[in-house]
């Protein structure tokens, strides 16, 4: 017994020193940190390809991680905040990096949620409540379908499509420029598309539509059901 327990403690001592070597500098200065995706690079094939998914996120997410570390490095007190902190309260940021936290916080918050949103082997539609809900504003899902790629495909110039809910539960299809994000106006994403060009350039090239027609099988409608229940929850 006292064998496993000193071998148990080993465990955790090498295990927590090997973090402290990955993290410990952005643990130790609070920073924002690149989070690991939530599946293989090549998860999503053929939908979204390794190639596009590894510099998707090793290199465009990390700029705006790193984007937003930079500009906050002036205001510490800011990091106490969160992405939605900051986001959600963008009036009393300080004037001088305002702009740059909009864009940087949006661009990690956006993406931690568009990599939450989509995962391997999707039935491509909805279940649950939310698939009644959706039906029930617009229709049908066919039609829900029809008006967010209307939505995206309008989105001139980079930015994202989303299906968000305002506090009581209704759901509207919006569109947001650049790393704009629906929490900024009080609304909550329940699902949402990348539409800048570095998000299907390599595959679809200036085929934004077949894009998004192949985003569908990606769409991980159990994790929307979960953004939906979070909103209508009885608090
Ligand atoms: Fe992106």
């Amino acid at each position: 017994m006292k064998k496993l327990f000193t071998f148990l403690c080993l465990f955790l001592t090498f295990f927590s020193l090997t973090s402290s070597i990955c993290y410990g500098e952005e643990l130790e200065n609070n920073k924002f940190t690149l989070n690991p995706l939530p599946y293989d690079y090549d998860a999503l094939e053929p939908y979204i390809d390794k190639e596009t998914m590894i510099l998707h996120h090793d290199k465009h997410q990390k700029a705006y991680v790193d984007n937003l570390n930079n500009a906050i490095s002036k205001y510490p007190e800011l990091y106490s905040k969160g992405l939605e902190g900051l986001l959600t309260n963008v009036d009393s940021l300080p004037s001088d990096v305002k702009q740059t936290i909009i864009n940087n916080a949006g661009g990690v918050y956006n993406h931690e949620f568009f990599w939450s949103i989509m995962a391997p082997e999707q039935p491509g539609v909805p279940m649950g409540d939310i698939s009644k809900v959706i039906s029930k504003t617009f229709g049908s899902f066919d039609d829900f379908k029809t008006r967010f790629k209307i939505a995206a495909i309008n989105r001139f110039g980079s930015g994202w499509a989303w299906l968000v809910s305002d506090k009581e539960g209704n759901l509207s299809i919006i569109s947001t420029a650049n790393q704009d994000t629906p929490i900024t106006q009080g609304l909550i994403p329940i699902i949402g598309i990348d539409l800048w060009e570095h998000a299907y350039y390599l595959k679809y090239q200036n085929k934004r539509g077949d894009y998004i027609d192949a985003w569908w099988n990606t769409v991980n409608w159990d994790q929307a059901q979960r953004n939906y229940e979070a909103v209508v929850a009885p608090r």
